[in-house]
């Protein structure tokens, strides 16, 4: 078997998981440290669940970019943190009104409503409060690029931008090209940011490399909304661990309702394609990007 086997591919998987929890668990304060209540909502939130896929994508990145593993670490959390922050927010009546998230109630029902705003502000800033840490670059205006990087992506010109068109779109029939919008916003630019936020981690730039994952990451992440799209409408509850068929009931434009389940599948091979295509020249340097990029397209949860 070779080094890069399928088998392999699950052990670093697993591996990247682990460790993702443990900086997550880490980081974000103890529940007996006060308000104990707000750090223990926000490690409900964040702990014990979730693919990772963030992580796993910062890692994949920063491995071809040679970064070290514990640097990648913090700015995998952060991702994450911001990530967990949005799926709480996404949760709350006012947005998706979901009471099932990773196979727990949602944080507002294990919760309340106010305290899973706080958990999502206080995710958001510790999100930069980490990425911030001296310890985490040797050059400062790096750094600062990468904190550029994530608030970019996170705000209005990206993560939340996105919801916030996803929430107008309700019961609109938009094109496909303003679909690709949304999804590249809401889903998309936190995907890209956590390739590139890996990659930045290396002590020494390689452009052509970081050019190779954003373009990864692009499809990539427009990839990764086209599949959650599909699993909503052909998944069960309890494989996804949130409630199927959610879209539908809310009548918002997917792809599956633009497009319909084979046409958005063939889409989502097609994005694979495009996704791994500039990291030919590398060969095995970047099996881990595309057996991640596998992972994310044929994933069934
Ligand atoms: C769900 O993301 C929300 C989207 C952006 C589509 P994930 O499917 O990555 O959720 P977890 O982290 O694994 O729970
Ligand atoms: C959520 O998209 C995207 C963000 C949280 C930014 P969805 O609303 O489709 O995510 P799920 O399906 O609830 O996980
Ligand atoms: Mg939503
Ligand atoms: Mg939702
Ligand atoms: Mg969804």
């Amino acid at each position: 078997m070779t080094n890069h086997s399928n088998m392999d591919f699950q052990a670093w998987l697993t591996a990247i998981q682990t460790r993702t929890e443990q900086t997550l668990s880490h980081l974000i304060p103890a529940e007996n440290i006060a308000p104990q209540h707000l750090h223990a909502a926000m490690r409900y939130a964040t702990l014990g669940g979730g693919k990772r896929v963030r992580a796993l994508l910062a890692h994949a990145a920063g491995e071809f970019c040679q970064a070290p593993a514990n640097k990648i670490d913090i700015a995998a959390a952060a991702v994450e943190m911001i990530h967990a922050y949005s799926l709480v927010h996404d949760d709350m009546p006012c947005m998706d009104d979901d009471d099932l998230r990773r196979g727990k109630p949602s944080c507002h029902k294990q919760f309340d409503d106010a305290t899973a705003l706080l958990v999502g502000d206080a995710l958001q800033s510790l999100a930069f409060e980490v990425l911030s840490t001296p310890e985490l670059h040797t050059n400062a205006q790096h750094q600062l690029k990468m904190l550029y990087l994530l608030a970019v992506a996170s705000g209005s010109r990206g993560m939340a931008g996105g919801q916030a068109i996803d929430l107008a779109s309700v019961g609109q029939a938009l094109s496909q090209t303003e679909l690709e919008y949304m999804h590249i916003h809401k889903t998309g630019a936190l995907i890209r940011a956590a390739a590139l936020l890996g990659a930045h981690c290396s002590p020494s730039e390689d452009a052509g490399r970081v050019r190779a994952i954003d373009q990864y990451a692009q499809n990539i992440g427009l990839a990764f909304q086209v599949v959650d799209d599909v699993l909503d409408a052909e998944a069960d509850t309890k494989t996804l661990g949130k409630t199927a068929g959610k879209d539908a009931d809310a009548n918002k434009p997917t792809y599956v309702t633009i497009l319909g389940i084979v046409r958005a599948k063939e889409l989502s091979r097609e994005l694979l394609n495009e996704a791994i295509a500039p990291l030919k020249p590398y060969g095995e340097e970047a099996i881990r990007l595309v057996q991640l990029a596998q992972f994310i397209t044929e994933r069934d949860f």
